[in-house]
């Protein structure tokens, strides 16, 4: 066992960070303001190759590990996490999605472009269809329908909370096409966002990840090839599950960044601001927050590359990165709180970017599954149930 990363990891960790610095950080409270999504930068993190990272060059992806992916997300989430949500849900739950599971023409038709993150020079990225209003976390309880017409599926719903709602090109949706067989009659399929009967409907006013783009999509009488369902019939939980499951190692090295930025930000603040005649890190009180922010940033940080390092040996790493998000997400919220207690007054308002962390880290304990989701999947592996 080692815990050194090598020449290629830190080379791209500082990529990551230097773009953070550099492209991210400009603007950021501004796009926060503005829910603005961030295209500019979306369209220069796909230069880099970020869009599709773990994917196979022979489908336009830069053909690097899982634990790249997690030191790139952590680097941009410590500065935009809107912006390190739109590349999780690109990478883990289209891309992966799709190399994992999808046919060949599938492949060559769809994935090429989205690891590029563009097509014919325009942005080209992916979004993920599971939620439903009456089916968030009780996933198997899809409302949307997926008719089987023969050489076609007919699909009707409405989809909610969707990441990259309007910007997305390529929608992953899952449907129920035999409510008698439960969540085996559920089927994924590749949808195209401007075929007749797709509508981007109302865009969510949020907390947090405000230039996240988060939208209901409403599906009327679409029809969908069958080379464009994703596996066998029946194929589409198990699809969403297996998928989610590298995506929850996405959203835990957002939670890590989201958490190691403001860490970074209160140590850096505790050094400078002066009370009661000297700086604020002399005092005990300081000095133990930043320790435990510490403890908890390093506990997250290394479950989360257990978890892309078991995912990389292609060991099961369902239980790794339920653990890695449930505690990363919660670190998060729990830092970036504090790191706000630790600026004072000036944690409150936007130029400290304190408040926007604090806001952002919420969201990492509810989207790709709540954190008592992450719970339940942990007690089922741990008690064999
Ligand atoms: N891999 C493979 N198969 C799996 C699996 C996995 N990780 N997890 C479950 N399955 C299979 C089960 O084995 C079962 O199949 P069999 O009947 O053949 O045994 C089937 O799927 C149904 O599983 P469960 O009985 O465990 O289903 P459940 O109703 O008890 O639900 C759950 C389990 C873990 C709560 C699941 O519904 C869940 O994960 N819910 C949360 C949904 C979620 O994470 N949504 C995220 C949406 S995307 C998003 O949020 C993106 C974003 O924000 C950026
Ligand atoms: P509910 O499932 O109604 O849960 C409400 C509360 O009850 C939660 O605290 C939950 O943990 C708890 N609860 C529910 N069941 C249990 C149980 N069995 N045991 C204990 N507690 C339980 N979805 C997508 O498909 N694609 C996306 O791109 C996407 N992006 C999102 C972006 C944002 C900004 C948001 C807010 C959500 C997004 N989601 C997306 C949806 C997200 O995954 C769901 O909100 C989440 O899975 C929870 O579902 P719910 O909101 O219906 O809450």
């Amino acid at each position: 066992m080692q815990f050194q990363l090598s020449e290629e990891h830190l080379m791209i960790q500082k990529a990551a960070r230097d773009f953070a610095q550099n492209e991210c950080l400009p603007g950021v409270i501004e796009r926060d303001e503005k829910q603005q999504f961030p295209k500019e930068q979306i369209m220069k993190l796909a230069e880099l190759g970020f869009m599709g990272m773990m994917v196979d060059p022979k489908y336009g992806g830069a053909g690097m590990d899982t634990i790249s992916y997690v030191l790139a997300m952590e680097e941009i989430s410590k500065v935009d996490a809107s912006t390190s949500v739109c590349m999780s849900v690109n990478n883990s739950l289209v891309c992966w999605g799709l190399e994992a599971f999808g046919t060949e023409e599938q492949k060559h038709k769809y994935l090429t472009p989205l690891a590029q993150g563009r097509k014919d020079g325009e942005l080209y990225i992916g979004a993920f269809l599971l939620s439903e209003p009456e089916a968030g976390s009780d996933a198997t309880s899809q409302r949307t329908t997926a008719e089987d017409m023969g050489d076609y599926y007919l699909l009707n719903g409405t989809k909610n909370w969707i990441t990259n709602g309007s910007s997305a090109s390529v929608y992953l949706v899952m449907a129920q096409t035999d409510p008698a067989k439960g969540s085996k009659g559920i089927n994924a399929f590749i949808v195209e966002k401007n075929w007749p009967g797709v509508t981007v409907a109302a865009k969510e006013n949020k907390l947090g990840i405000r230039g996240s783009d988060t939208h209901t999509i409403l599906l009327t009488d679409v029809k969908v090839p069958k080379e464009n369902r994703i596996g066998e019939d029946g194929f589409g939980f198990k699809f969403a599950m297996k998928t989610l499951a590298g995506g929850r190692i996405g959203i835990a090295s957002q939670a890590l960044g989201i958490a190691s930025g403001a860490y970074e930000l209160a140590l850096a603040y505790s050094k400078q601001r002066k009370a009661f005649g000297k700086e604020i890190m002399h005092h005990q009180a300081i000095q133990f927050k930043l320790a435990d922010m510490a403890t908890r940033v390093e506990a997250a940080r290394l479950l989360c590359l257990k978890a892309a390092w078991e995912k990389d040996n292609n060991i099961d790493y369902t239980l790794s990165s339920s653990m890695a998000k449930v505690f990363a997400s919660e670190a998060a919220m729990w830092i970036s709180t504090e790191a706000v207690q630790v600026h004072g007054g000036y944690g409150f308002v936007k130029e400290y970017h304190v408040e926007r962390l604090m806001r952002d880290a919420k969201i990492t304990q509810i989207y790709e599954g709540t954190s008592e989701v992450q719970r339940i999947v942990i007690s089922r592996s741990i008690l064999n149930k």
